[in-house]
């Protein structure tokens, strides 16, 4: 389908339906220029975010807009991958991939962590080698800043070492590192091989602004911003747990760095657009060392650092809600500090992440209590 001008660009968004993934195609869908293919195994999802991503759009652009579509594919199964791939060949193909398909709790990570590696390596390898097989030569991996572990110095450069500290961390780093050896494999020309852009996110939060669109993991959220906005909706119990108070931070909670759902799914389409620079032209691969081959690796964060005592006044302010919690043990896997420094994706792909606290926790807000249950049935 065209947009009245050039035809569509077909993004495949490998995990469309997840929370990241539905912002990304919403922020796909409101350039006018992609046609968002989403694969998706409905894990930790409902179809009806798609739904709502078709909806915003149509908001945003008219009936004209383009409509996302959906094939419910498990990136484990590599024949029904690459049927996908297939499917469009004969239409011009897949011209990128933005792959965030992915189990992605820290803690739980180390409990099955051969989950994790089928999915989030076994099924990244899937995908590349249909990449390679139907000559699509675009990614935006969506990796995270828990591959930096502990790092040396906050706010964290992209110079810092690589060193996770849970098995989820370590799945996201070792696909960092497949892609990149893939970015370095010898090839006819300079445009001819993969080229990669991996973000390192920090702590996406809040939901689309119109409300239609936001966090609904199944089950009981895992993460902190969406769990304070179920309890104070009364989704879920007024028994919060903080994990751990003897942190060396300023108040002995865990520090991290958030960032607006929408400020981070338009950071994907900003990496999209600079690592599709022709190499005949300035671009971000322009002063890599060609033995690194065309792979970069961006942080998108903020670059403030807020605690979890931070965030449970943040969203008290927000829901009006008062919240309890009880202090107990540290989870597994997690580290006393992450926040970003933003300065590389700012000055290299134009990223900001604009949209202050108060903003991301009122977005929320106004998405939890436009739909008090969620997407579910
Ligand atoms: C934040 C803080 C918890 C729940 C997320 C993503 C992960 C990766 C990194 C993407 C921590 C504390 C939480 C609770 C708590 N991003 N907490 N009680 O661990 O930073 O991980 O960002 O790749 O995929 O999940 O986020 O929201 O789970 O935790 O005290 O009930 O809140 O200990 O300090 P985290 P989170």
């Amino acid at each position: 389908t065209t947009n009245g001008s050039a035809p569509l660009k077909r993004v495949l968004v490998t995990g469309g339906l997840g929370y990241i993934g539905s912002h990304v195609v919403v922020a796909l869908l409101s350039t006018g220029q992609y046609q968002p293919i989403v694969i998706d195994n409905g894990h930790n999802a409902y179809d009806e975010a798609l739904k709502r991503c078709a909806e915003i759009a149509r908001d945003d652009l008219g009936a004209e807009a383009p409509q996302p579509i959906l094939h419910r594919v498990d990136l484990r199964d590599a024949q029904a991958v690459d049927d996908v791939f297939a499917k469009y060949d004969s239409e011009g193909g897949i011209w990128a991939v933005i792959h965030l398909a992915a189990l992605k709790a820290v803690g739980e990570s180390g409990e099955i962590p051969l989950a994790y590696y089928k999915v989030n390596v076994g099924g990244s390898m899937n995908l590349l080698e249909s990449m390679e097989k139907h000559n699509c030569k675009n990614i935006v991996f969506s990796s995270s800043a828990t591959v930096y572990g502990v790092p040396e110095t906050i706010p964290i450069p992209e110079t810092s070492p690589v060193a996770p500290e849970s098995a989820y961390g370590r799945t996201k780093a070792m696909v960092e590192n497949i892609i990149q050896d893939l970015c370095r494999a010898p090839r006819k020309d300079q445009d001819d091989g993969l080229r990669a852009v991996s973000v390192r996110y920090f702590n996406p939060a809040g939901a689309h602004p119109s409300g239609k669109l936001g966090e609904e993991p199944r089950g009981r959220p895992g993460n902190l911003l969406p769990l304070l906005a179920q309890i104070a909706v009364g989704r879920e119990k007024n028994d919060l747990k903080v994990f751990g108070t003897d942190f060396p931070t300023p108040d002995g909670t865990c520090v991290r760095d958030y960032l607006h759902i929408m400020d981070l799914a338009h950071g994907h389409v900003l990496a999209l657009n600079a690592l599709t620079v022709p190499s005949s032209q300035q671009n971000i691969f322009s002063n890599c060392d060609p033995k690194d081959g065309p792979f970069r690796a961006f942080n998108l964060g903020k670059g403030k650092g807020m605690s979890v005592m931070n965030m449970i006044e943040a969203m008290r302010k927000a829901t009006g809600f008062d919240y309890k919690y009880e202090i107990v043990g540290r989870r597994r896997g997690d580290v006393p500090d992450l926040t970003a420094d933003p300065t590389l994706a700012e000055k290299e792909l134009g990223f900001v992440a604009k949209a202050d606290l108060d903003t991301m926790c009122r977005d929320l807000w106004n998405f939890q209590t436009k739909h008090p249950n969620g997407y579910g049935n």
